[in-house]
This record gives structure tokens, sequence and C-alpha cells, in this order.
């Protein structure tokens, strides 16, 4: 299921879901360019970035595919799932209804996505601790039930952002 690529042994697609302004292109953007906005735009479309990352003496290159939260900025839904072998649930943990939409994101996932496709539950924006709604442990338990990997995330202050991504990354391989 992997490509060949010259530069690299391995080229591997992986996606980033879930609502509006949880951080899913800041978490890309930490772990591809280490670069934060407080002041980024919503997403349209689909966008995505590299990182090559290196196994022992194999190099992997792994595509991210980043889109738009909103539904009307949306890219057609299949095309964008088609031949990931990884993806991202991320909701903001200063919100609630991120955290219960994650069950709609996981429906879509298992409708359109590769059955056996690793997945990472992701709480964001784990920096802002006053305006926190959801706990580590609520995250933990869903994630649980559900059979995902879970962690909690800041792309701002750059906590946990390479290892939720390195963990999926070593899990597919
Ligand atoms: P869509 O593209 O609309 O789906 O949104 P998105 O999920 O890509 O969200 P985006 O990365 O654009 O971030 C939305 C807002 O949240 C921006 O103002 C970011 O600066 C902010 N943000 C993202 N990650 C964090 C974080 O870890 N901590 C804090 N405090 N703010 C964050
Ligand atoms: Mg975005």
């Amino acid at each position: 299921s992997s490509l060949y690529d010259d530069e690299c042994d391995y080229l591997f697609k992986m996606v980033l879901i879930g609502d509006s302004a949880v951080g899913k292109s800041n978490l890309l953007s930490r772990f591809t360019k280490d670069e934060f906005r407080l002041d980024s735009k919503p997403t349209i479309g689909v966008e995505f970035a590299y990182r090559n990352i290196k196994f022992g003496d194999k190099m992997a290159k792994a595509q991210i595919w980043d889109t738009a939260g909103q539904e009307r900025f949306r890219a057609i839904t299949s095309s964008y799932y088609r031949g990931a072998l990884g993806a991202m649930v991320v909701y903001d943990i200063t919100r609630w209804q991120t955290f219960e939409n994650v069950k709609k994101w996981l429906h879509e996932l298992r409708e359109y996505g590769n059955r056996d496709m690793v997945i990472v539950l992701v709480g964001n924006k784990s920096d802002l601790v006053d305006s926190r709604v959801v706990n580590a442990a609520d995250g933990q338990s869903f994630a649980q039930l559900e059979d995902l990997c879970f962690m909690e995330t800041s792309a701002k202050d750059n906590l946990n952002v390479e290892d939720a991504f390195l963990h999926m990354i070593t899990k597919i391989f």
C-alpha cells in the first residue's frame, strides 16, 4: 500500500479531520514547518504538507492532508480518504461540542476510509488550562471504548505534537 519515491523508501498518506477551528492546520504547520499562527484562517477545500521521517536506515515521506472542518468548505469526501493509512481526529478541549462531534467524524472515517487505518484521537489546545471543559480522562475513556490511541496536544506551545504524529506513523509501519 506504500508508493515508491525517488528520495525515500516509502510515501504514505494520512489525513486530519475534526470540527472547524480545533487546530488541525496549526498542528500540521507545527509538525511540518514548526510554525504556529494565532490568526490562521479557516481552511478552504484541501491542503497538504510533507515531512520526511527516518526509520533506522529507511526514509518515509508522510503526505498529510488537511481539510476544512466547515461543511461548506469541504472537498469531496471519498477522494480525501482514498489511500490514507492513518487519520488524526482532532477536537478542542475547550469546546465540548467538538468532542461530541468526534463520533460523527469517526462515522465518516468508517464509511469512506480504509478498514485498518491507524486512528489517533487528539485533544488539542492543552495550553488553555483555564477554559478546559473536556478532561483528559474523558478523551482517554472514549478512545479506549473506540479502540483508538489518544493524546492531548498544544500546537501553540508545541506540546506532544511531534509525539502524536510519530506515534501514528510508527503504528503504520
Ligand atoms: P478549519 O480549517 O476551519 O477546519 O480549522 P482548523 O481545525 O484548521 O483550525 P486552525 O488550525 O485554523 O486553528 C483555529 C484557531 O485555533 C486559530 O486561531 C489558532 O491559532 C488556534 N489554535 C490552534 N491550535 C491551538 C493551540 O494548541 N492552542 C491555542 N491556544 N490555540 C490554538
Ligand atoms: Mg484548517
